[in-house]
């Protein structure tokens, strides 16, 4: 069976317990279930205790946005994925936000892809060039550099239910995403990657999933890219209405694209 197009709610640093629990709940209320569309919401690690007990599990599922890669110790104010993995399905890791304002290395990247898979999370795996990176027409090598050194402690089995997340980050928090031509290329480049790794079998098995400034009204063009397989959202998702329409155009895209299939 074909994996569901996964959307994603990066509600960042944004949102007390209580802001958190009332958009879940209008997001409970407005969003439909749809077997072709997973959403996963991804609150600061205080609001994944008790969004758990308050969402419908079969409508969503939970993400962390990030974790410490060492299971248990002496680590002050870490919060580790095997604290984390009774809480979430999913976690965001190498956000470019994390790589750029906590200094996360390409090796931590790597040991907490790793111990996110060792305690039974799936690693939403977030990669992307900044502007001044394609300018210097380095957009490749970066790519390269960010995805093979975060899966190279993993086998091909743990690789298999692997999400990656192109962000390019000149598209992030921006006016508009990157163009359907632009992501196609990185995407098919990403699991191009996976490929030279692990084989065919385990990158038609992966989600790739495009992010940065993601809105209703760019669904369906990105969903339409080859090789993308769903979006991980910022600013749009803090939104009920914006959000919902997003998972909705996500749906409609599948539907289209199964159409076009049967045609
Ligand atoms: P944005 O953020 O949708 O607000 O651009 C996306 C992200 O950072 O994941």
């Amino acid at each position: 069976m074909k994996q569901p197009k996964l959307v994603v709610a990066n509600w960042k640093m944004y949102l007390n317990v209580h802001e958190a629990s009332l958009l879940a709940n209008r997001l409970g209320k407005k969003v439909q279930s749809h077997r072709d569309v997973e959403v996963v919401l991804a609150p600061n690690y205080l609001c994944l205790q008790p969004l758990s007990r308050e969402i419908d599990h079969h409508k969503f599922k939970l993400a962390a946005q990030d974790g410490y890669y060492i299971d248990e110790g002496a680590y002050t104010g870490a919060v580790s994925f095997n604290q984390l993995r009774e809480l979430v399905n999913y976690a965001i890791i190498g956000h470019s936000e994390r790589r750029r304002y906590f200094n996360e290395s390409l090796d931590e990247v790597r040991d907490k892809v790793a111990a996110a898979v060792r305690n039974g999370i799936t690693p939403i795996l977030c990669v992307g060039e900044t502007k001044e990176e394609r300018t210097q027409k380095e957009t490749k090598q970066v790519l390269h550099d960010q995805v093979v050194t975060a899966l190279s402690n993993l086998t091909a089995e743990d690789a298999e239910s692997l999400v990656l997340a192109y962000e390019p980050v000149w598209a992030i928090g921006a006016n508009e995403p990157a163009k359907p031509d632009t992501i196609a290329a990185a995407v098919d480049w990403i699991r191009f990657q996976v490929r030279e790794l692990y084989g065919k079998t385990t990158e038609s098995s992966i989600r790739v999933l495009y992010g940065g400034s993601d809105e209703p009204e760019y669904v369906s063009g990105i969903m339409a890219t080859p090789g993308v397989d769903g979006l991980l959202v910022g600013r749009a998702s803090l939104n009920y209405e914006r959000f919902s329409d997003i998972i909705t155009g996500v749906h409609l895209a599948v539907l289209s694209e199964d159409k076009t299939v049967k045609a």
